[in-house]
């Protein structure tokens, strides 16, 4: 779909169908929409009468303009109440619109930016959000389903139309930043839907290198041989039993002073947990072809990141396998020693993301990262915890959780933070090696944090747990069902407000 910002009259625009809004509660639309309800003769104030428009968020009603206007659709978007309005209304106002409007089967679709006329909102900003509504929204991953089965075909074409024309470069601004990120963030989703005998890790490493090239990354990737010289057992251990070759893949943005340490971004790319030899039941199962979503949202950051250029040095680190049983598995009781020396006694290999991870945030820190943040989808108990609507944040540095809170925040995305204190240390004490890989029966969430602690060591260092967020069961606004491409947003938001201190 192409997106073009025009100076129009949205009255005046020939096209299949024009996108309009309506708070809820407003009897006589003023505005863009007053104006399309002029021209079709008070139509959609009848219809507010009638009760069969009401603005409620998300709302879409359609009507036909009978040639009244250019158009020959006007679909109404509702907003909500005004006093909840804001960016994050607007993303869904857009993602129920634009999805309506493709469901009639519209090519040529026009919207107006909600939120900046009488919504107060700024137009960047608000074109950002519409923009990311839209492409978020329309997602689909189809790409193994036979064309004409109930598609309904794609829309070719937004027209993002503003009167005035002092906003229009405000508006091209946000609509090319919303892009950038909504194409990332479709990327990642892409990934995680695909199969795991799709994405492997040489797979996963093959579309960071593309992302590298086309947008001057600096890339590398350690194959088994390279981590062994480096003393990574860890990930090797749980890479032992697959036949799939794993890899290290590293990406380097370099916005600042080469000397100035990077921010480093450490995803968990399991391309299949089956649970190794503490296997999985299989109920369920195959949602485990997205256990990579961390190492996904890593490299989609690091390619928006390489586009929107912020003055910072961000550096990806995403440790890639499988995790399957066989004769050559690593097994309940083994000890691994990771990169930095220290031993692990695997009690449970299905938590074999915090042993990537070990290895991962230990080789973050020896490329010189700081401040880390890894992302994974570790802990089922964290659902459990808080749910499927947040993901969990728990680090040692206040400032640096602060911070990424108030980037998901801002880039409308939810997470909860999760006590990170030392008592819960006790629970992951072994009696053979260093540490084990898990704490018992509560706090899991916590515990699993606790353990990558021990390697993230000194360095300022936040853990967020996807498992709750990275897959949704059904539709829900702009998240679509399936792989939700979560954090990607957020981190380009926090490489931004690092950039900015
Ligand atoms: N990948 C899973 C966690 C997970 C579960 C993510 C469900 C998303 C949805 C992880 O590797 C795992 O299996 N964790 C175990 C840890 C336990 C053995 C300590 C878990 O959550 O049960
Ligand atoms: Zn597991
Ligand atoms: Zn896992």
């Amino acid at each position: 779909m192409e997106i073009k910002v025009v100076q129009a009259d949205i009255s005046q625009f020939s096209c299949d169908a024009v996108i309009v809004n309506l708070f809820e509660g407003v009897k006589s639309p003023g505005g863009a929409t007053g104006a399309v309800d002029q021209a079709l003769d008070g139509w959609i104030t009848k219809l507010i009468q009638s009760g069969e428009i009401t603005g409620k968020l998300s709302e879409t009603r359609v009507t036909h303009t009978h040639g009244k206007i250019p158009a020959s659709r006007v679909i109404v978007a509702g907003l909500g109440k005004p006093d909840k309005f804001g960016l994050e209304e607007v993303r869904r106002a857009a993602a129920a619109s634009l999805k309506a409007a493709r469901a009639l089967k519209a090519k040529k679709v026009a919207t107006i930016v909600h939120g900046a006329g009488v919504g107060g909102l700024d137009a960047k900003a608000a074109a950002q959000a519409l923009t990311e509504g839209a492409l978020l929204g329309l997602y689909r991953f189809k790409k193994y389903k036979a064309e004409a089965e109930e598609n309904g075909g794609e829309i070719d074409e937004l027209n993002i139309l503003e009167r005035n024309g002092q906003k229009i470069a405000a508006i091209q601004e946000g609509v090319r930043i919303g892009k950038i990120l909504s194409d990332a963030t479709n990327l990642a989703r892409d990934m995680i839907n695909e199969p795991a005998n799709a994405m492997t890790p040489t797979r996963m490493a093959e579309i960071a290198e593309e992302a590298a090239k086309a947008n001057k990354l600096e890339f590398y990737v350690l194959d088994k041989d390279k981590m062994w010289e480096l003393g990574m057992g860890a990930l090797l251990g749980v890479a032992q039993g697959s036949v799939e070759p794993p890899r290290l893949i590293v990406l380097r943005y370099t916005g600042a002073d080469p000397g100035k340490p990077a921010l480093g971004l450490v995803g968990k790319g399991i391309t299949f947990d089956s649970g190794g030899i503490s296997i999985k039941p299989s109920e369920r199962m195959e949602e485990m072809k997205g256990d990579m979503s961390g190492g996904a949202a890593v490299i989609c950051a690091m390619k928006a990141i390489a586009q929107l250029k912020p003055k910072v040095n961000v550096t990806g680190v995403i440790p890639a396998t499988e995790n399957l049983p066989s004769g050559s598995a690593i097994k309940p009781g083994d000890i691994v020693r990771a990169m930095n020396g220290k031993t692990i006694e695997v009690i449970n290999t299905d938590a074999e993301g915090r042993l990537i991870l070990a290895d991962g945030v230990a080789y973050a820190r020896k490329i010189g990262c700081s401040p880390i943040v890894d992302v994974a989808t570790l802990t089922g108990a964290c659902a459990v915890a808080i749910g499927p609507f947040y993901s969990g944040v728990l680090g040692t540095d206040p400032a640096l959780v602060d911070l990424l809170k108030r980037s998901a925040e801002a880039a409308g995305e939810k997470v909860w933070e999760l006590p990170l204190t030392e008592e819960y240390q006790e629970l992951v004490k072994s009696d053979v090696a260093d540490i084990k890989n898990v704490g018992g029966r509560y706090g899991g969430a916590i515990t699993g944090a606790i353990f990558i602690k021990t390697f993230a060591e000194d360095t300022p260092w936040v853990h967020v747990d996807i498992a709750p967020t990275f897959y949704g069961d059904k539709d829900e606004g702009y998240l679509p069902k399936g792989g939700r491409g979560v954090m990607v947003r957020t981190f380009v938001n926090l490489a931004q407000r690092l950039a900015e201190q």
